[in-house]
């Protein structure tokens, strides 16, 4: 009988790490759901579920541990959990540059430096390192998000050809705006600069009623998750790939549309 794959996704709390451990979860595979705060996952139909804070070193050697003592295999790592935050360049403090990409690159590393050695030992897996279409295009005041998600698709790039003599594969998922938290809690966190002090005041404004608009066209994360499913099933799979097809028209024709023109002269 063919066993059961094992696959770990960070940031299951909420969002689209959430919806894809509980779809995985129901069609039994045997998921490891993580998040930062442990109870959040109670209710979520999975095989383990572990207290994991993607920039604590320990959380995640606890949880390569764990997986290894409890299923002695791993087949796919999600590397999902991810922060966003609205700002310039310009505007963003040093420390929330810091503390992003902390999240965003080095938790994805962190996870990978934990799990590639049992990766490598029983010589097959998948790694998936999810990323956005802002990676693509840039877009204006989210330049650290989008820069930390590009970091992590060249890194994924690299990693991919490192580990491919053992069967490894990496893949890079690129998503189109979601309806989740994600961008709700990037303004909590951005209350300091973006206020009318800032030089960038009114484009704040005018990029806030152009997502306004674009945030009704947001896609449900079951659909995401489908997606997602389908590409991690897929024998031999693109490095990249951006999900789901409106989000492959989107990646073509957002070069055209207004939002990226802001403060362009
Ligand atoms: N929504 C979109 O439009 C969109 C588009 C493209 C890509 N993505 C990417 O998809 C992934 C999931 O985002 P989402 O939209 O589902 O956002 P979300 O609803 O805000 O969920 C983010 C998840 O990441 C977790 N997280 C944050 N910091 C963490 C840390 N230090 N350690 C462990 N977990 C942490 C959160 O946990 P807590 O509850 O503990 O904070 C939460 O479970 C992210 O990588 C995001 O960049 C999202």
């Amino acid at each position: 009988m063919k066993s059961v794959p094992v696959i770990v996704i960070t940031g299951c709390s909420r969002g689209i790490g959430r919806a894809l451990a509980k779809s995985l979860g129901e069609k039994n595979y045997r998921v490891v759901a993580t998040a930062r705060h442990r109870e959040s996952l109670a209710d979520l139909p999975v095989q383990a579920r572990l207290t994991l804070d993607v920039t604590k070193t320990e959380d995640v050697k606890n949880a390569s541990e764990l997986v290894k003592e409890q299923f002695g295999r791993i087949d796919v790592l999600i590397n999902n959990a991810g922060i966003a935050l609205k700002g310039s360049v310009e505007d963003v403090t040093e420390g929330q540059w810091q503390h992003l990409f902390d999240v965003n690159v080095m938790g994805p590393v962190r996870m990978i430096q934990a799990f590639a050695p049992h990766f490598r030992q029983q010589g097959h897996g998948r790694i998936v390192n999810v990323t956005t279409l802002s990676t693509v295009w840039g877009t204006p005041f989210l330049g650290t998000y989008a820069g930390s998600k590009a970091a992590l698709e060249t890194v994924s790039m690299a990693l991919g050809r490192e580990l491919s003599p053992w069967g490894i594969s990496v893949i890079v998922l690129r998503i189109g705006l979601t309806d989740t938290e994600l961008l709700a809690k990037s303004h909590e966190r951005s209350e300091r600069w973006v206020t009318p002090r800032s030089p960038y005041w009114q484009q704040y404004q005018t990029g806030e009623k152009i997502f306004n608009r674009i945030r009704r066209y947001a896609l449900r994360p079951e659909i995401v998750v489908r997606d997602i499913e389908r590409v991690i099933n897929r024998p031999h799979p693109r490095a990249i790939r951006t999900i789901p097809w409106s989000a492959r028209v989107s990646e073509k024709i957002m070069p055209f549309v207004r939002i990226l023109k802001i403060g362009r002269r």
